[in-house]
C-alpha cells in the first residue's frame, strides 16, 4: 500500500507518562505503514517502559543520552535524518521546555536542532490540561507551526475524568500523514497574504476599525510558508508575531494595504484577502485632536478601495482567494462576493456561530469555489482550517478552467 510514510524517517519521541505503552502501538502502525523510525526516549519514559520493548519492534538502537561518548554529535545527525519527530505521549513538561527554547536533554536537544516538521500528542491530567500555563505554551507552539493533536475526554489515570487522554492511534497517525503529505506542496508559489484590520483615523488618537485579531490570516501565512512557499504577509495593526520565514509589511489603512498589494502583487502566484478591510473611513481626518462639545457630532464616511475588486482584471494566471465574514444567509452572500470580486475561492464564516470568528483559536468555515462546489469544515483550530484551506488551493490549482467553471 502507497502511503505518505513509505520510506519515511520519522523520530518518535518518548516521553515520561502513564500512556507511554502506547507509543509501542503507534511505532508498530508506523513501521506497518513503511516510515522508518527510530525512538528517542525521555529518562522519566524509561520509569514506564524499557528501550528494549522499541528497540526490538523498530529494530534500531533507541537513544536516550546526549551524553553518550561513542557519538557525540548523534543529536545533529539524527535531527538532520528526520522527515518528521513526533512525540507521543507528550507530558506537560516536554511541551513547557519546547515552548521556552530549552534543551536539556537528547529529545528537546534534537527539537531545536532540527527543521523537521514537529507533531505532539499531549497526554496528562486534566487539570494539568487545563492550566493556564500550559495553554499558553501550546498557542507558543501552534505559533510555531507545531502540530498538536489534541487529546481526548474520558478516564483518566488519577481516577478522574477529564480531557487528557493520549489521542488513538489512529489520530495521531492521519495527523502525521497529512503532515508529511502537505510537506513542500506550496513549493514555487509565491503568497501574498492579507491580515488583521484597518485602521481608519478619525483624527491623531481615534480611528474606526473592526473586531479581526488577524489570527485566522496569520495561521495562513504560517501554514503556507510551512508548506514551502515564499509569503508576503501584508498585517494591518495586530500584536502577533510575525511568523518565522514570513516577509512582513505592516500597514495601517485601507489605502495603504491597498498600494502594499499592488505594489507586491506581481510577484504573487496565489492572493489570499484575508483581512478585514474597512469599508468605509472618514472623509476627513482632523489634524488635531477633536474636542469634546454639547453638540451631536457627524462624522461623514466615503468607501475605501475595494482592493479584490480592483485586482479582479490583473488576476491572469493567479490564484485570487477571499473571505467573507457574514451574520446572515452565509452562502448566498459569499457566492454573490465570490462572483463579484471573481475569485476562484471564497472562505466564508458565519460570524455569530459559537466557535467561528473574531479572536478565537478556532473557525467554523464554509469553502465555496469557482465550479460551483461547496464544502463544509467542521469546527477546527484556526492552524487546522488553515492547512484545509491551503489544500483547496492545491487542488482547485490543478484543475483545468474548462466550461464548468462558473467565475471567469
Ligand atoms: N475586501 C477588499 N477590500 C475592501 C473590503 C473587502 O479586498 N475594501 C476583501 C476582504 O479582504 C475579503 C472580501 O473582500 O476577502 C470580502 O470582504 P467583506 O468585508 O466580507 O465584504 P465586502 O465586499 O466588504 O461586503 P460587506 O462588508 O457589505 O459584506
Amino acid at each position: 500500500m502507497e502511503t505518505a510514510l513509505r520510506d519515511k524517517h520519522i523520530l518518535l519521541g518518548v516521553t515520561g507518562s502513564i500512556a507511554a505503552y502506547k507509543s509501542v502501538l503507534i511505532l508498530r502502525e508506523l513501521i506497518q505503514a513503511g516510515a522508518r523510525v527510530t525512538v528517542v526516549m525521555t529518562s522519566s519514559a524509561r520509569q514506564f517502559i524499557t528501550p528494549l520493548t522499541f528497540q526490538v519492534l523498530s529494530r534500531r538502537p533507541v537513544y536516550t543520552s546526549l551524553f553518550d561518548p561513542s557519538d557525540e554529535i548523534r543529536h545533529l545527525t539524527l535531527a538532520e535524518r528526520a522527515d518528521l519527530i513526533l512525540i507521543a505521549p507528550a507530558t506537560a513538561n516536554i511541551i513547557g521546555k519546547i515552548a521556552n527554547g530549552i534543551a536539556d536533554d537528547l529529545l528537546t536537544t534534537l527539537v531545536l536542532a532540527g527543521r523537521a516538521p514537529l507533531v505532539i500528542a499531549p497526554a496528562m491530567d486534566g487539570d494539568m490540561w487545563t492550566h493556564p500555563v500550559l495553554q499558553r505554551n501550546l498557542s507558543v507552539l501552534d505559533g510555531l507551526g507545531v502540530r498538536v493533536v489534541p487529546p481526548e475526554e474520558g478516564p483518566l489515570a488519577s481516577g478522574k475524568e477529564g480531557m487528557g487522554r493520549l489521542a488513538s492511534e489512529e489520530k495521531i497517525l492521519s495527523a502525521v500523514q497529512n503532515r508529511l503529505k502537505r510537506n513542500e506542496d506550496f513549493k514555487g508559489e509565491t503568497v501574498l497574504m492579507t491580515a488583521g484590520p484597518t485602521q481608519e483615523p478619525v483624527d491623531p488618537v481615534r480611528y474606526l476599525t473592526n473586531r479581526s485579531s488577524g489570527k485566522m490570516g496569520y495561521a495562513l501565512a504560517r501554514a503556507a510558508q510551512g508548506r514551502g512557499a515564499r509569503v508576503l504577509l501584508i498585517s494591518g495593526p495586530t500584536s502577533l508575531p510575525c511568523p518565522v520565514g514570513v516577509e512582513r509589511v505592516q500597514v495601517r489603512t485601507a489605502e495603504e494595504m491597498r498600494d502594499a498589494v499592488l505594489r507586491s502583487l506581481p510577484e504573487a502566484t496565489v492572493l489570499i484577502m484575508a483581512a478585514a478591510v474597512a469599508d468605509y473611513r472618514p472623509r476627513r481626518s482632523a489634524d488635531r485632536k477633536l474636542k469634546k462639545g454639547l453638540e451631536p457630532v457627524l462624522l461623514e464616511l466615503e468607501p475605501t478601495p475595494d482592493i479584490l475588486s480592483e485586482v479582479r482584471l490583473q488576476r491572469g494566471r493567479r490564484f485570487h482567494v477571499g473571505f467573507a465574514a457574514e451574520t446572515e444567509d452565509l452562502e448566498n452572500r459569499a457566492r454573490a462576493k465570490l462572483e463579484q470580486k471573481g475569485l476562484d475561492l471564497i472562505v466564508a464564516n458565519d460570524v455569530t456561530q459559537e466557535g467561528a470568528g473574531f479572536d478565537l483559536d478556532t473557525n467554523i468555515v464554509t469553502l465555496m469555489d469557482a465550479y460551483g462546489e461547496t464544502t463544509a469544515l467542521p469546527k477546527l483550530s484556526k492552524a487546522e482550517t488553515a492547512e484545509r484551506i491551503l489544500d483547496a488551493i492545491v487542488k482547485l490549482k490543478t484543475r483545468p478552467r474548462t466550461n464548468d467553471r462558473i467565475i471567469r
